[in-house]
């Protein structure tokens, strides 16, 4: 599984021969003004939450490359009445698809599009696979119910905003790794506005010094599973 960082909390996961576009904020994001949105290649495009950081390019990406959506039932209902097509979930449920199984998870957080409708609960993915598991945690507080993740799932990589202000910070993310057992984290959610920078320095030795890893990646940097 080879997991590329386009800025902010959009991801492009490569699993199983499919291609995944999670949360594509990619043209409202100006540190990601490297990445072009009309080579992206997507056949599903996973959604965490309603708000604008996580949804503004999913109607240009589905209509250009027909991707199913995967997100919450109210989210998928918003989509399909602008003709995209998509796969309903909901907390706790899980789906087999073509390249692997995804549940959808617990988020502390809020969730409503930009002109304020109602965007379902946030929430965040398992994705498990041949190629191996992965959490993508979605804007988040540090919640117990991580605890809960890996009795059923043994990760081998958590992907945890670490921005703090709208979610988790450093600290609370090291925590999360405890509570999901996995120490190796990729770091999003930080950067992108000024709520939420980050001291890069500080982040990894915060990480080093638990004796977890902290991955930061350029954006259109990847990382392998
Ligand atoms: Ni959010
Ligand atoms: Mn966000």
């Amino acid at each position: 599984m080879k997991i590329t960082f386009l800025g902010h909390a959009s991801l492009a996961i490569e699993v199983a021969g499919k291609n995944i576009i999670v949360d594509p904020f990619i043209s409202g994001n100006e540190l990601a003004k490297n990445i072009d949105l009309n080579l992206l290649k997507a056949d599903y495009i996973l959604i965490t939450h309603a708000h604008q950081d996580h949804v503004l390019d999913v109607e240009i990406i589905a209509k250009r490359t027909r991707a199913k959506l995967v997100s919450n039932f109210e989210i998928v209902n918003h989509y399909g009445d602008l003709g995209i097509e998509g796969h309903p979930m909901n907390h706790g449920g899980s789906w087999q698809f073509d390249f692997g199984k995804l549940t959808y998870t617990n988020a502390i957080h809020t969730s409503s599009f930009a002109d304020g409708t109602y965007g379902g609960q946030p929430g965040g993915f398992i994705l498990e696979t041949k190629e191996g598991n992965i959490y993508i945690a979605g804007d988040t507080a540090l919640t117990m119910d991580m605890q809960l993740i890996p009795m059923q799932t043994n990760l081998d990589l958590a992907i945890l905003p670490i921005g703090d202000n709208f979610t988790m910070g450093i600290d609370s993310a090291i925590i999360a790794s405890d509570f999901v057992k996995c120490s190796r984290v990729l770091g999003y959610h930080y950067d992108t506005f000024g709520y939420i920078e980050i001291d890069h320095k500080k982040a990894m030795s915060s990480f080093k010094n638990k004796n977890k890893e902290l991955i930061l990646l350029d954006i259109g940097g990847e990382c392998l599973v």
